[in-house]
């Protein structure tokens, strides 16, 4: 059986209390067992050491800096969440539409990733986005796992097809064998087995759905 990667991206969202109170919820009213399934929470970085010592997920950041620590006022180097982070999402369309992320700009944090081991989760929207990355950062399929979000279904309530999904993860995997791909754009508790069922498919990125802690929970359970 396939190892599943269920991945929660919180976004640009949460005070300290919410992610707190998120976290409190979580914890207590969930009981799953998890052997066949990663789950990995991205929240963003000032949340991170809330989490410390949390075994029943992995962490991830959001975005690391292209560049190693040092005098780059306002970013996290991958150095700096190593210790406490696992995974590290990179390339969000969000990144690359608000904040001018070229795939140079994704490949050179993936490596910055790669160096501390990090597993970057790259998304993609575009096979040319897939078609960079293997030239770019070669060694990426060590580690790195792909999520695929198409635009049009990203936060708007309107996932693409599981079949669709499934067909353009086995073209993203004609260009990169062997790497773990996810689904993201619109997963719910209602409509997740779906995508994991695919042949294609290692798992789902979750945005909105993994804000509430309940709802999150249902969402793996329908896994289960
Ligand atoms: P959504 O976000 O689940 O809210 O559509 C997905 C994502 O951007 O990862």
């Amino acid at each position: 059986m396939k190892k599943l990667f269920i991945l929660g991206n919180w976004k640009s969202n949460k005070t300290l209390q919410e992610a707190l109170a998120w976290k409190q919820s979580f914890t207590e009213n969930t009981h799953l067992d998890l052997d066949t399934i990663t789950v990995i929470v991205c929240p963003a970085f000032h949340h991170l050491s809330l989490f410390e010592g949390v075994t029943y997920f992995s962490l991830g950041v959001q975005d690391l800096s292209p560049f190693t620590s040092g005098a780059y006022t306002g970013a996290i180097s991958a150095g700096m969440v190593k210790d406490i982070a696992s995974y590290a999402l990179l390339g969000h369309s969000e990144r690359r539409k608000h904040f001018g992320e070229t795939d140079e700009i994704v490949a050179d944090k993936v490596k910055q990733a790669l160096a501390v081991n990090l597993r970057p989760v790259v998304c993609v929207s575009h096979l040319d986005q897939v078609k960079k990355l293997k030239e770019l950062v070669p060694e990426f399929t060590k580690s790195g796992l792909i999520l695929y979000e198409p635009l049009f279904a990203i936060g708007s309530g309107k996932s693409d097809t599981p079949e669709n999904a499934n067909k353009t993860a086995q073209e993203i995997d004609n260009i990169i064998p062997s790497v773990p791909i996810l689904y993201g754009g619109s997963v719910v508790a209602e409509n997740v087995k779906g995508f994991v069922t695919q042949p294609y498919l290692s798992g789902v990125g979750v945005g909105g759905a993994s804000l509430d802690p309940q709802k999150f929970i249902q969402l793996i359970q329908a896994v289960l």
